[in-house]
C-alpha cells in the first residue's frame, strides 16, 4: 500500500550489502527495483534523494577476513570498491555510497548509543555467551553455529537463516559450535548491554499498523511483536566495529550500526550537495527501505524502536523482496547455484539493462524470482527485442526511410488517451510497489503500437496518400516518446539511446512523464535508428549453461573430494622493474608461536640481518608445528607494508609453495647468512 505522499521530497533507501565479497544477482533483487523506484518518484516530478553503503562492520566482514589472513578493514575497503563499481555499471545510482566504517557513521552511532544510554534505555546484564576453549574466545555471532530453539532448523549465533528467520540473542542457540575450529562450544557468563526493547512494543504495534511498504514486511513483524519481544544485546566481543562506549573490550553489535548507515548517508549526501538531512530523520519527510526478505525483523522492530528512543523520526515504508532461485534451485555459493553480476554477466558482454527488465519484470516484487539463462533469453526475445524493440525499429527506420523527419499531422486523441491511462497504471502500480505490473502497463503499451502500425499498413498509405501516412507515423513516434519515459526507469541506458533516436536533446533521466503527451515536432531531422535490442542467441545461452553447470559439478567434486584436472593459468606479464620493487632477504627463525585467536595464524621472530628481528603473522599453522620452525632458513619479503592480522602487526612476508594441499617454506640451497639479497 503506498502511504507516501506526492509532494514531499522522499529517501529510499537500500539494505547495505556486507562487504565482504562479490555482488551477485541475489543482491540486485533489491538494488534494481529500488532504483526504478527512485526514477520513477522522479517521472512523477518528485523529489528523491537514494542513499546506500557497504555495511563493513560485524562478523561477516571479520570471519572473512579471518579466512583470508587479510585485516577486515582491507577485505571491507576491497569489496566497497566492487560494490561501489557494479551499482555504478548496473545504472543503480546512488546519490551517496559511504560504508558503515566512514566517521559520519561512527559519529552518529555514538550520538545514538549514547542517547539511549542517558535514557536510560540501555542496562548491562551479565549473560552466557558462547566460547570456544579450543580457540580460547569468545564466539560472537557467526563465529557460532548450532540449532535454532524456536524451529530446530541449523542456525547462526544471532539468526535462524535456514529456518524460522528470527533473531536469535547470544546464548539462545543449542548445541553451539566453533566455526573456526568446528569444536565444540560452551557458554560462559559475561556482562553486555542490552537496549529495552520490551518497552517499545505498544509503540511497535502502532508504527507497524500505519507502515507502508509491502504487506509481507508489515505482517511478519507484527507476528512476532504480538508473540514476544525481548529485549536486546547491543554489544559484542569483537575488535572490529565500532567501540560501545566506555567499554573498549566491546563493540556495538553490526545491526546497531548498519541502520545508522542510512542516516549517515544522508549527511553525506547533504553534505556534498547542500541538502537537507534532517528533513528526513527530524522531520516528517517520507523514507522508505526497500531490503530482502531475510532482514524484515531488524528493519521493522529493532530499527524502528531505536529511532523512537534516539528521538528521531521511523520510516514510512518498508518494500521487502522475495528471494532468488537459481536454475531453480536455492541460491547457494558453495554448491555453485549463484550468477556474479561481473564475472558471470557483465563479463560476457550482456548488457546491464537486460538484467533490470528480467528481475523487474519476472514477477510480483514479494515473490520469488527464478534466475534461468533460458528464461533469460526468452523474455528479452519475445518481450525486449520481439515487442517493444521492434515496435521502435520498424517505426523509426520506416519514418527515416520514408520522411526523414517527424512528418505534420495532429495526434489522435485515442492515442493520447491511450498513453495517459497507461502512464497513470504505471504510476500506480509503482506506488504500491508492484513493478512487474508498471512493466507489463508500458510493454501492453507497446503491443497497443505494433498493433496500430499493423492496422494501418503505412507500407501501403505511402504509395497511395504519403499525407495520411505521415499522420500514422507521427502518432506511433507520439507512442514511442511515452514508451521511452515510461522505460526509462527499468531500462535506463537504452532509453537515452532511444530518446536521441526519436530526435530528442534533453535528458531523458530528468525529463518527467508530463513531456509523454506534449506532441511530438513534425520536422524534426531524424538519423538512421539503430537496433537498441539484440535478440540473446542460443550458443550464447549455451555457453552460459556451461559455465553454471561447471560451477555446480565442481562444486559437487568439491563436496565428494574428487581430484579434478586443473588448467595451468599464468599470472599477467611484468616488467624486470617490477620484479625490482620486491626487496626478499634470507632471514632465520628466531621464535614461533600459536596466536590464541585464530586457527590458521603463527606469530614469528625473524633474524634478517643486521636491523632488528621481524616480527611477521604467517598463515602456516596447519602446515607446521611452531617449534619445528625455528632455525629454519626462509625467504622473507621485507618491504611489504605492515598490516594488523588477528591485532597483530606482521612486518613481512616468508615465501612458500602450494599446491592446494600442502605449504612448504623456501630456503636457499647454501647457507648465506640472514640478511642476503635474493634477486
Ligand atoms: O543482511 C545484510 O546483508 C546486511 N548487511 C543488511 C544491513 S541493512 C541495514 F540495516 F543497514
Ligand atoms: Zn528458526
Amino acid at each position: 500500500m503506498s502511504n507516501i505522499p506526492s509532494d514531499k521530497a522522499v529517501l529510499v533507501t537500500c539494505g547495505l550489502p556486507y562487504a565482504n565479497g562479490k555482488a551477485h544477482v541475489g543482491h540486485l533483487r533489491t538494488y534494481i527495483p529500488a532504483d526504478i523506484f527512485v526514477r520513477s518518484l522522479k517521472k512523477n516530478g518528485q523529489e528523491a534523494t537514494f542513499v546506500c553503503g557497504s555495511d563493513a562492520h560485524g562478523t561477516p566482514i571479520a570471519v572473512n577476513a579471518e579466512e583470508m589472513g587479510i585485516t577486515p578493514g582491507e577485505l571491507m575497503q576491497k569489496y566497497h570498491v566492487h560494490f561501489n563499481e557494479v551499482f555504478k555499471k548496473m545504472g543503480v545510482n546512488f546519490d551517496a555510497y559511504g560504508t558503515t566504517d566512514d566517521a559520519e557513521n561512527q559519529n552518529r552511532t555514538l550520538e545514538i548509543v549514547n542517547k539511549l544510554v542517558d535514557k536510560g534505555y540501555v542496562y548491562p546484564k551479565t549473560i552466557e555467551i558462547a566460547y570456544c576453549p579450543e580457540c580460547d574466545r569468545f564466539l560472537p555471532d557467526r563465529y557460532v553455529e548450532g540449532t535454532c530453539p524456536n524451529c530446530g532448523e541449523k542456525a547462526r549465533g544471532d539468526e535462524c537463516d535456514q529456518g524460522c528467520g528470527k533473531h536469535l540473542e547470544p546464548g539462545e542457540l543449542q548445541q553451539p559450535l566453533c566455526t573456526i575450529c568446528s569444536g565444540p562450544a560452551e557458554y560462559r557468563q559475561q556482562e553486555h548491554f542490552f537496549f529495552k526493547l520490551s518497552e517499545f512494543k505498544d509503540f511497535l504495534l502502532e508504527h507497524l499498523e500505519n507502515l507502508g511498504g509491502t504487506i509481507n514486511a508489515r505482517n511478519y513483524a507484527l507476528g512476532w511483536v504480538k508473540q514476544e519481544l525481548t529485549d536486546w544485546c547491543i554489544t559484542r566481543n569483537l575488535e572490529w566495529g565500532i567501540k560501545f562506549p566506555g567499554h573498549d573490550d566491546l563493540v556495538v553489535y553490526v545491526w546497531v550500526d548498519a541502520p545508522i548507515g542510512y542516516m549517515s548517508f544522508t549527511e553525506q549526501w547533504a553534505a556534498a550537495t547542500g541538502g537537507d538531512w534532517e528533513k528526513f530523520w527530524k522531520g516528517d519527510n517520507p523514507i522508505v527501505h526497500f531490503i530482502g526478505g531475510d532482514i524484515i525483523y531488524h528493519h521493522c522492530i529493532f530499527w524502528p524502536a531505536m529511532l523512537k528512543g534516539a528521538d528521531y523520526s521511523q520510516p514510512s515504508a518498508v518494500v521487502a523482496s522475495g528471494m532468488v532461485k537459481i536454475e531453480d534451485k536455492t541460491f547457494s555459493k558453495s554448491r555453485g547455484y549463484v550468477v556474479w553480476v561481473e564475472e558471470d554477466y557483465l563479463d560476457h558482454g550482456f548488457h546491464s539493462d537486460l538484467l533490470r527488465y528480467y528481475l523487474a519484470s519476472y514477477t510480483s516484487h514479494t515473490k520469488e524470482v527464478n534466475f534461468s539463462w533460458k528464461i533469460f533469453q526468452d523474455k528479452i526475445n519475445t518481450e525486449l527485442v520481439g515487442v517493444f524493440g521492434n515496435f521502435l525499429y520498424r517505426n523509426l527506420l520506416f519514418t527515416f526511410k520514408n520522411f526523414g523527419e517527424i512528418p505534420e499531422g495532429d495526434i489522435d486523441p485515442e492515442i493520447m488517451d491511450k498513453i495517459s491511462s497507461t502512464i497513470d497504471d504505471v504510476s500506480k502500480a509503482t506506488a504500491e510497489y508492484e513493478f512487474k505490473k508498471a512493466v507489463d502497463a508500458a510493454m501492453a503499451l507497446a503491443s497497443y503500437g505494433n498493433s496500430y502500425f499493423q492496422a494501418n499498413e503505412p507500407w501501403k498509405l505511402i504509395k497511395e496518400d504519403k499525407e495520411a501516412c505521415g499522420k500514422v507515423i507521427k502518432n506511433c513516434i507520439q507512442l514511442a516518446k511515452a514508451l521511452i519515459l515510461l522505460f526509462e526507469p527499468v531500462i535506463p541506458g537504452s532509453m537515452e539511446d532511444a530518446w536521441q533516436q526519436i530526435g530528442m536533446e534533453t535528458d531523458v533521466h530528468t525529463v518527467t512523464y508530463s513531456e509523454a503527451t506534449v506532441p511530438v515536432e513534425s520536422g524534426k531531422a531524424l538519423k538512421k535508428p539503430g537496433i537498441l535490442f539484440v535478440k540473446v542467441e542460443d550458443d550464447k545461452i549455451a555457453e552460459m549453461d556451461e559455465i553454471s553447470s561447471g560451477r555446480i559439478q565442481k562444486a559437487i567434486a568439491k563436496e565428494a573430494g574428487i581430484e579434478e584436472e586443473v588448467k595451468m593459468e599464468f599470472k599477467d606479464e611484468i616488467e624486470y622493474d617490477d620484479f625490482a620493487k620486491l626487496d626478499i632477504r634470507v632471514g632465520k627463525i628466531l621464535s614461533a608461536e600459536k596466536i590464541k585467536k585464530s586457527k590458521k595464524l603463527l606469530r614469528l621472530q625473524v633474524d634478517i640481518g643486521d636491523v632488528e628481528p621481524r616480527q611477521i603473522v604467517a598463515g602456516l599453522a596447519e602446515y607446521y608445528q611452531p617449534e619445528e620452525m625455528v632455525g629454519k632458513t626462509v625467504n622473507v619479503l621485507v618491504n611489504l607494508k605492515p598490516v594488523k592480522l588477528c591485532g597483530v602487526e606482521s612486518q613481512g612476508m616468508l615465501l612458500a609453495a602450494d599446491n592446494d594441499e600442502d605449504v612448504s617454506l623456501l630456503s636457499t640451497d647454501k647457507d648465506m647468512g640472514p640478511g642476503a639479497i635474493i634477486g
